[in-house]
C-alpha cells in the first residue's frame, strides 16, 4: 500500500466480527476512566473448551501468567482446567481459586529454594528444570519430586520467541535426566515450548521433531517417560490469520502422534490462545501532531503504551489490531506511542498503524485480541499512570 494514500474501511464492522456479542455491547455502552481492559470470562472458557477438544487426550495445563484474573482462575477450576505456575503467587492463586495440589505443575525452569518449600509443602509435586544446580534446589527442598526437563527451542517461527533463555541444548537433556535420577528425584520427561503466537500448526514439526530424538533416546536408556509437556504457542489473531482453535490443535495432535506415538501424559500449556482474544482495551487518544508539515506519517499518543499493558509491542512483535470512534473515513499511516515521557515508549513506527485522517484527542481507541499478557505487564504507576484497569463481564 502507497504511504498515505486514501482508504476507506469499515473497520468497525470487522472489528465487531471478531470480539464476543457481549464484548462489545459492553464496550459500546460504557465510559472507561483510564485504560481499562474488559475481559469476557465466557469466552475464554469457550476457548478453553474448543482447545481441550483439540488437544484431546493432551490435559490442558492454563499459564496461569497470560491473565491471573481470579475470577477466570475459578472458572477454569470449576470446568476442569489444570495450571501451569511460574511462581508460588501463581500457584497460591490456584489453590485459593479451588484447584487441587495434583493439578499445578511449577513450570519455571528458574525457582527460589523458598518457593520450593512452600510449594512442595503444599503438596506440588511436578516441577520444570533445565539445570544441574536447579535439580539440586529440587533434590533438597523436594527431595522425589516428579520433574521435566526442558530443551531449548533452536528454530522457533514464533512471533514471540521464546528460545535462547529457557531449556537445555538437546545434549545435554539426558544427562540432566541421569542427574535427576541419580539425586533422588524422578525424571518422567521432558518439555519445551515453540515460542508464542506459533500461528500455524505446521510450524511445530522442526522442533517436535528435536524432541521427539531426545525422547527416543530417553526410552532406549531405559527411563520411564510418561510425561510430555508441549508447552504454549497456541495463536491469537493479530490480523493474520490463524487457525481456530480445534482445527489448530487436532493438527498439533495429529504430529504428537507421529513423532512420539502413544504418550501417557500429554500436557498442553496455552496462554495465549486461551485468553488474548476474550479482551479488548478501550484507550483514549491524547494527542495527534505531525512533527514537520512534510511527514507523511503522523503521531499518535495514546493514554497506553509499553509500559502500561502493551509490552508485547516490543521490536514490534505483537501486531495489535485497533479500531477507533473516528472511524469510516479516510485513513492515513502513523506512528503509535504510548503517554510516558521516554522514547522507549514507542508501538509502531518501523511498520505505521493506519488510522483515520479524522482522529482526534478525545476519540475512544479499542485495542483487540489484548485478553493475555497486558495486566500483569502494566506498571503499577510509571509516570504517575494507573496500571490497567481490569473489568470482567
Ligand atoms: C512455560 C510456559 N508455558 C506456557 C506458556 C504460554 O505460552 P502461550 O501464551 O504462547 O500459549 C509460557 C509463556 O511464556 C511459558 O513460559
Amino acid at each position: 500500500m502507497v504511504a498515505g494514500a486514501a482508504v476507506v474501511t469499515d473497520r468497525r464492522a470487522f472489528t465487531e466480527s471478531r470480539i464476543s456479542e457481549k464484548l462489545s455491547a459492553y464496550l459500546d455502552t460504557h465510559d472507561f476512566d483510564g485504560p481499562t481492559m474488559v475481559l469476557d470470562v465466557d469466552r475464554a472458557l469457550d476457548n478453553y473448551r474448543a482447545l481441550a477438544a483439540g488437544l484431546a487426550p493432551a490435559h490442558i495445563h492454563y499459564a496461569v501468567k497470560a491473565n491471573p484474573e481470579p475470577q477466570l482462575i475459578r472458572r477454569l477450576v470449576a470446568a476442569g482446567c489444570r495450571f501451569d505456575a511460574a511462581s508460588r503467587g501463581e500457584i497460591a492463586l490456584c489453590l485459593d481459586a479451588g484447584a487441587g495440589a495434583d493439578d499445578i505443575s511449577f513450570g519455571n525452569t528458574v525457582k527460589k529454594p523458598s518457593d520450593i518449600v512452600w510449594a512442595r509443602a503444599r503438596g506440588i509435586d511436578l516441577f520444570a528444570a533445565d539445570a544441574t544446580e536447579e535439580l539440586d534446589k529440587l533434590a533438597l527442598h523436594a527431595p522425589g519430586a516428579r520433574v521435566y526437563i526442558r530443551l531449548l527451542v533452536e528454530h522457533s517461527e514464533a512471533d514471540w520467541p521464546l528460545s535462547r533463555k529457557f531449556g537445555a541444548p538437546a545434549t545435554e537433556i539426558l544427562g540432566l535426566m541421569r542427574y535427576a535420577r541419580a539425586h533422588g528425584l524422578n525424571p518422567v520427561g521432558i518439555s519445551f515450548h515453540v515460542g508464542s503466537q506459533t500461528r500455524r500448526a505446521g510450524m511445530w514439526k522442526p522442533v517436535l521433531s528435536e524432541a521427539a530424538s531426545v525422547w527416543a533416546e530417553a526410552r532406549a536408556e531405559g527411563f520411564d517417560m510418561t510425561v510430555l509437556n508441549i508447552g504454549g504457542g497456541f495463536p491469537a489473531f493479530y490480523g493474520e490469520e490463524v487457525e481456530a482453535p480445534v482445527a489448530y490443535g487436532h493438527g498439533v495432535m495429529d504430529l504428537v502422534r507421529e513423532y512420539f506415538g502413544e504418550v501417557e501424559y500429554v500436557m498442553a500449556e496455552p496462554g495465549r490462545g486461551l485468553v488474548a482474544d476474550a479482551g479488548v482495551i478501550s484507550a483514549e487518544v491524547l494527542l495527534v501532531s505531525r512533527k514537520r508539515p512534510s511527514d507523511i506519517a503522523r503521531w499518535v499518543y495514546l493514554d497506553i503504551g509499553k509500559f502500561s499493558g502493551l509490552a508485547e509491542t516490543m521490536d514490534e512483535a505483537i501486531r495489535y489490531q485497533f479500531d477507533t470512534t473516528a472511524d469510516g473515513g479516510e485513513m492515513g499511516p502513523c506512528v503509535l506511542a504510548g503517554p510516558s515521557c521516554d522514547s522507549a515508549d514507542v508501538l509502531y513506527e518501523k511498520r505505521p498503524v493506519m488510522l483515520p485522517v479524522a482522529l482526534r484527542a478525545g476519540d475512544r481507541v479499542r485495542i483487540l485480541c489484548t485478553g493475555a499478557y497486558t495486566t500483569t505487564y502494566s506498571s503499577v504507576g510509571f509516570n504517575g499512570f494507573e496500571p490497567l484497569h481490569v473489568v470482567c463481564i
